[in-house]
């Protein structure tokens, strides 16, 4: 995360605090400043610095990962098909200072008034299985006291299978200040076998180094890492702003006990804000590849787009090159298939912007019959959609075929130009 920061100050793209702050007043400027990566350098009561916003824009994780906003998706649906093994090294700037565990001493922070207690939101998760391997997965904790968190598993996620094959208890290792590819790669939902160590190392390289009291890795350049367990005990967990900017219900979830805690020199926390720019984006943008690569398999599939509107998570657009009458249908099956949260999907034409919302309206207004063109499935969506069922994930999903009909003739549906809009000057004609 620190070359990232030192290549934002190079380019004059990060906002550095150098006056005092409280640590309760970090939140609302994170909010204020949504979207403008923010470097905290002074916080009262804690030698910590603290970072926010610093993945809150496509042109941020597209500058991450050295690549045109453009090429976003495709490199990240070719780096998705396959990963190669982190290099692991005996010293690692996470564990430049080990310190006694007491989580008070970490600049935790509370985000909303509801909020249930001081939670780490940017914490990337690492566990293993026997058969399967590692994992790494983004979890919220809520701090219970100075050894313990409450942490989210969402059921049915890699975690929460490799918590259950292990019989309800589990080691962990939380890293917390990592670079933005491997917060990309921690975001990612690929098969159950799949190591996203490997994947973040395809992004960019990044080295290992081994835990000092559990038999897990974890990436050397990280900021902070608490090794630890998950222990059999549940205890209420929540309520907690989300996604959606609405507070996620109360459930009993796992709790997570400390044992080891390094950091490096002069260490600097990691804020993520609940429902920021960052968040959606993290959670959003990495199943655009995944989604991708599935209508692939189906149709020729030539983008993809989560929108903000839909929560970054809710609502995708895909576009599509039609070849036969079925394209349309196929890829809403293919798309729901890769992102199982999603509950709407819109399937467009070339001819579409799917960055306008206009122009993808445009298409269902004209292109569009709900007797034919419609898929209503019932079945399991996001645990985080208010008007769903939250405890069991039931939903409706909509997938709305937008494209011209193959039964129809094309011409009636291509835009009409006027005579010489292409080659005429305005101000040939008229001053300004
Ligand atoms: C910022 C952020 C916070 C997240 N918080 C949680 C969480 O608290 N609990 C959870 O189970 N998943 C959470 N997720 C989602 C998972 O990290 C993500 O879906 C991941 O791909 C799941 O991986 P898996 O299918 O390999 O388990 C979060 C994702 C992001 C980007």
């Amino acid at each position: 995360m620190r070359e990232f920061l030192e290549n934002l100050k190079s380019r004059g793209m990060l906002i550095e605090v150098n006056k005092k702050i409280y640590a309760d007043k970090i939140p609302a400027l994170l909010k204020k400043l949504d979207g403008r990566p923010v470097l905290f350098n002074l916080v009262e009561g804690t030698s910590y610095k603290v970072v926010g916003n610093i993945c809150s824009s496509r042109d941020l994780l597209a500058l991450s990962l050295n690549v045109r906003k453009e090429e976003l998706l495709f490199r990240l649906a070719e780096v998705f098909r396959r990963g190669s093994q982190p290099e692991i090294v005996k010293k690692g700037r996470c564990q430049e200072v080990t310190e006694g565990v007491n989580l008070n001493n970490l600049p935790i922070l509370t985000y909303t008034a509801g909020d249930e207690g001081p939670y780490v939101t940017s914490g990337v998760v690492i566990t293993r299985d026997p058969e399967f391997g590692r994992n790494v997965s983004f979890h919220r904790l809520m701090r219970l006291d100075d050894k313990r968190f409450a942490m989210r598993i969402v059921e049915d996620r890699d975690t929460d299978v490799y918590l259950k094959r292990a019989g309800g208890e589990l080691e962990v290792a939380i890293c917390i200040g990592n670079h933005p590819s491997f917060l990309l790669a921690a975001s990612t939902s690929l098969d159950i076998t799949v190591d996203e160590l490997e994947i973040a190392n395809n992004l960019r390289e990044i080295k290992l180094v081994k835990c000092k009291k559990v038999n897990l890795e974890v990436p050397a350049d990280c900021e902070i890492v608490l090794e630890g367990r998950i222990t059999g005990e549940l205890v209420d967990e929540g309520p907690f702003l989300d996604l959606t900017g609405t507070y996620d219900i109360v459930r009993k979830q796992p709790v997570v006990e400390i044992k080891h805690f390094t950091h490096a020199e002069n260490p600097i926390y990691q804020a993520l804000l609940p429902g920021g720019l960052d968040h959606k984006l993290l959670m959003g943008l990495p199943r655009e590849p995944v989604i991708f690569n599935e209508v692939n398999k189906v149709c020729e599939c030539k983008n993809v787009l989560i929108t903000p509107g839909g929560c970054s998570w809710l609502h995708g657009i895909v576009q599509i090159r039609k070849k036969d009458s079925e394209d349309g249908k196929n890829a809403i099956e293919a798309a729901f298939k890769a992102h199982k949260s999603m509950k709407h999907v819109v399937i467009v034409d070339e001819d579409i912007d799917i960055y306008d919302l206009n122009s993808v309206e445009y298409a269902i207004a004209t292109r569009f019959q709900a007797s034919k063109d419609v898929v209503l499935k019932k079945g399991k969506g996001s645990s985080l959609d208010p008007s769903a069922n939250q405890v069991t994930r039931e939903t409706t999903k909509v997938g709305i075929d937008a494209t011209i009909p193959s039964d129809k003739d094309k011409s009636h549906f291509l835009l009409v130009k006027i005579i010489g809009e292409d080659t005429i000057r305005v101000e040939d004609y008229v001053s300004q």
